[in-house]
């Protein structure tokens, strides 16, 4: 029988490749997300392996229904694939507490609500897989970027604890940490760091980091390296518990982990131009 998986956020970039790729690797895909129009489109390239399924992360209606839909069917998930996420850019001093907490309601506490709706019966079963995709900003955060930073971080401390409370009933976590990717997320991020440029006193920063930034994602790998490392996740018998896309970012990371504080600060502050701003 075809092992199912369940992927959140499959109606774009790194989730709708995840489903097309996962699918012509032989397993069943439940694509879930909010747009059922665009996850429709899916079902055509998935070798009849794709089934769209609404789900809005943040609506617990609306989870429990898709499960439904997929209890229904006398389907046990064995994958979880937590990908929804939503991004804002603007400097904490400035960006508004709601846009905090609309990060936070689907970055974390609708990826949580997924999980835990799933978990009984991986445990039945004492198997499963659950794989979160955090990202690189949760451990390297830039300027800007400190609400989706703080949900990335979340994101990674909820999954050790997850990891460890699994590992006597066969679930194994993983989280995958995307460097840039080629999706259309980055260009929604340029767009939102634009309501700052003129801001007082951020204005001019912001307009020197958004340069920068917005050269990132249109020159960056395609999603597939994400969904490479989701597979290696699903498949591997001792899957890592964390898995940096592209690889090549790992060394990014290590220097982060080796260098203080400080010199980290003014490494990035030369790549991304702010490095004038320093007094
Ligand atoms: N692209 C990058 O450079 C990058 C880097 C690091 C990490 N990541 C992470 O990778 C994941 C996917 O990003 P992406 O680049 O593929 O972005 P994307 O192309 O914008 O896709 C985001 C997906 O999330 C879904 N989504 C958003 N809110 C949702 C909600 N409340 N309920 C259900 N689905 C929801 C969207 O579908 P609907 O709008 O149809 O619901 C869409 O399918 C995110 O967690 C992101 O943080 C991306």
């Amino acid at each position: 029988m075809l092992q199912s998986v369940l992927i959140t956020g499959a109606s774009s970039g790194i989730g709708e490749e995840c489903a097309v790729f996962l699918a012509h690797k032989g397993f069943r895909v439940f694509a879930a997300a909010r747009r059922i129009d665009k996850l429709k489109e899916l079902t055509a390239v998935g070798s009849g392996r794709i089934t769209p399924l609404q789900m809005d992360v943040t609506d617990q209606a609306s989870i429990e229904a898709a499960l439904k839909t997929i209890a229904d069917e006398r389907i046990r998930l064995y994958g979880l694939i937590n990908n929804a996420g939503v991004s804002a850019m603007g400097p904490v001093e400035k960006l508004p507490l709601d846009e905090w907490r609309r990060l936070f309601e689907t970055n974390l506490f609708g990826l949580v609500a997924v999980t835990k709706a799933v978990l009984p019966q991986m445990r039945a079963a004492g198997r499963g897989r659950i794989i979160n995709v955090g990202s690189l900003t949760g451990r390297i955060a830039s300027p800007f970027q400190g609400a989706y930073a703080a949900t990335k971080h979340a994101v990674e401390g909820m999954s050790d604890s997850l990891r460890r409370e699994l590992v006597p009933y066969g679930v194994k976590v993983s989280v995958i940490r995307p460097g840039a990717i080629n999706t259309p997320f980055g260009q929604h991020e340029v767009e939102m760091l634009a309501n700052y440029e003129n801001d007082d006193p951020y204005g001019d920063q912001v307009r020197t980091f958004k340069a920068w930034f917005s050269r990132q994602h249109p020159t960056a790998p395609s999603p597939v390296v994400v969904a490479e490392a989701v597979h290696h996740a699903l498949t591997a018998e001792n899957p890592h518990s964390r898995y940096t896309a592209p690889f090549k970012m790992s060394y990014a990371l290590a220097l982060r982990n080796l260098l203080p504080s400080g010199v980290t600060d003014r490494v990035l502050e030369r790549v991304n131009g702010l490095a004038k701003y320093r007094k």
